[in-house]
């Protein structure tokens, strides 16, 4: 009783100087060195060469406060090409260090180097990074990790320790070779082996039994799991046998506390939660496997596990107990769990909803198919290829990357012609389409934004070739998720149950399956922004925009200039 006085008696004190200026609570520059290589990694009682960072799978973990500046010396001692994306980093005024291959860099070459400036300013909570160049991310990736403030903490309880869980995906072939064959047959792309937790498929796998991730708890703490979802191609639900948890953040933001029996969490999205320790001391398995809404796309049934453990003397149940995860199709699971999550919207962590829309843009996504290459079949419906777009425009790479294009004005590029709204109207979630709307238009178009003006997109799931979710990310900016619905998006209808009050603030969210989703922002981040589906192998086939926001007035709203080492094409 008496330390706790006191505890408050110092807590108090601190609080005054803070109050009083004192101690300034400053921003600090935090280095690291990434070297990007070949490591051999045994997994599911095989070895292969992977790509890291720094030898390890899954990468470092990148520790910062909010508002730090962290400073990574990228070297490609690899055999490929590479760049390194920040996901849910703002990177303020500074898009040089994005890393979207093409888009706002050229490629670090084998043997090149690139020292990026990663800009925090009000994420706090969990993001990561990893490798944005073809399929490599698949084994380069890893957490960032930012605190609150010095002075300043949680809103929630403080958690007896923190935990990263890295939800991740294995191939035993070689995931280059993986890609090369998908994207030459035309069809989709092999099936993963497993699904792994922090790097491990978990003990299910008799070869994994030794190494299977485990949590070590105490009776009656609470501990602060940081999930992120870096698997290629699906969205996962997970779930801990036995145990309710309380979501408390997404994507670099707080929630309001939501207590549930699972998570659903799509590619590029992260989800903090809190477990309390607070079952009958034994092991428990936390598993997690795939969501699949397209019955004809093949996917990786497989479950991972990890282990929660708790501290004391007794006997264990052998095998631990197995939480019940939904079903793999059960969408609405997916879009309970994803409709259930609030901003936090506090004194501290308020909400800022544009409420006036000065543009709207309405956006179909659609996977497609293109002819098969001049006398050769291809494996996707009808002989054809499979392809996919945004607005029926599938992204064609462009020699060099669009931020330098645009910052030096170099001509024929790209085009400025992205569409508002797509080119044509159709019933985009019929039951069946007509097979002459599946071939989309190939060119290399960006949206361009004014700074500052308020930005409402819709995104339109259509059922062409097959109706899929899309876990939609963009780059530079959080977004409010101010509403989401299954069928085609009314625009007279649906903006009125909008949730302005509490939405989200995310940076990737899934659009179900047929079904629409609308966001929010304001667009005050001058830069060339990538904007993408997370599944691999939509992106690979052309499922990406670049919004161009233009600078301000202000000297303060205009790009800052490059640094003197952007790798060349
Ligand atoms: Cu997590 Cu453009 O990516
Ligand atoms: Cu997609």
């Amino acid at each position: 009783m008496g330390s706790m006085v006191m505890k408050f008696l110092i807590l108090q004190f601190l609080g005054f100087l803070l109050f009083e200026g004192f101690i300034h609570s400053e921003a600090s520059i935090i280095r690291h060195t990434f070297v990007v290589k070949e490591a051999p990694y045994t997994r599911l009682c095989s070895t292969k060469n992977i790509l890291t960072v720094n030898g390890q799978f899954p990468g470092p973990t990148l520790y910062a406060q909010t508002g730090d500046t962290i400073i990574v010396d990228v070297q490609n001692k690899g055999n490929q090409n590479i760049t390194i994306h920040w996901h849910g980093v703002k990177m303020p005024r500074y898009p040089w260090s994005d890393g979207p291959e093409f888009i706002t860099q050229c490629p670090i070459k084998p043997g090149g180097k690139f020292s990026q400036k990663i800009v925090l300013s009000d994420e706090e909570g969990t993001l990561w990074w990893h490798a944005h160049s073809e399929w490599s991310r698949a084994t380069v990736h890893g957490a960032i990790i930012i605190y609150p403030k010095n002075g300043t903490t949680y809103p929630f309880p403080k958690p007896q320790a923190e935990v990263p869980l890295i939800l991740g995906e294995w191939w035993k072939s070689d995931i280059q070779e993986v890609m090369e064959e998908f994207m030459e047959n035309g069809r989709d792309p092999n099936n993963s082996d497993a699904f792994l937790i922090n790097g491990q498929p978990g003990d299910l796998y008799s070869c994994s039994r030794p190494d299977t991730f485990k949590l070590t708890v105490e009776y009656g703490k609470i501990y602060l799991l940081r999930m992120i979802n870096t698997v290629m191609n699906n969205i996962l639900f997970f779930s801990v046998a036995n145990h309710q948890i309380t979501v408390v953040g997404t994507d670099g933001s707080y929630t309001k506390p939501l207590k549930t029996s699972y998570i659903a969490i799509s590619p590029g999205q992260t989800i903090d939660f809190l477990l309390e320790a607070n079952q009958k001391p034994n092991h428990y398995y936390m598993a997690a496997r795939a969501y699949n809404s397209a019955p004809a796309v093949p996917f990786d049934t497989t479950t991972t596990t990890a282990i929660i453990q708790y501290e004391g003397n007794y006997r264990p149940s052998s095998p631990p107990p197995l939480p019940q995860l939904p079903a793999f199709n059960d969408t609405s699971a997916l879009t309970s769990f994803a409709g259930s999550l609030r901003s936090l919207a506090s004194k501290d962590h308020p909400v800022n909803v544009p409420l006036k829309i000065s543009t709207n843009l309405f956006f179909t996504l659609s996977i497609n198919t293109l002819p098969c290459a001049s006398n050769n079949t291809c494996e996707g419906p009808g002989g054809n290829r499979l392809s996919a777009s945004v607005n029926n425009i599938t992204l064609q790479t462009t020699p060099i990357d669009i931020l330098e294009a645009y910052y030096r004005q170099i001509n024929g590029i790209y085009g400025t012609d992205f569409p508002k709204f797509p080119p044509l109207a159709f019933n985009y979630t019929a039951a069946s389409l007509p097979v002459q709307l599946r071939t989309p238009r190939r060119a290399t178009e960006v949206r361009m934004i004014q700074y500052n003006s308020t930005v409402e997109l819709v995104f339109q799931g259509t059922n062409l070739v097959a109706g899929v979710d899309h876990p939609m990310h963009l780059h530079g900016y959080s977004f409010y998720v101010v509403g989401w619905g299954i069928g085609n998006f009314d625009k007279d209808k649906d903006p009125k149950n909008y949730n302005l009050v509490d939405p989200p603030l995310q940076n990737t969210f899934a659009v179900p399956k047929n079904g629409w989703a609308a966001i929010r922002f304001k667009a005050d981040n001058p830069g060339v922004w990538f904007m993408h589906c997370h599944f691999e192998r939509h992106v690979s086939w052309g499922m990406g925009m670049t919004f161009i926001v233009t600078n301000g007035n202000h000297p303060d709203a205009k790009i800052l200039p490059p640094p003197p080492d952007m790798p060349r094409c």
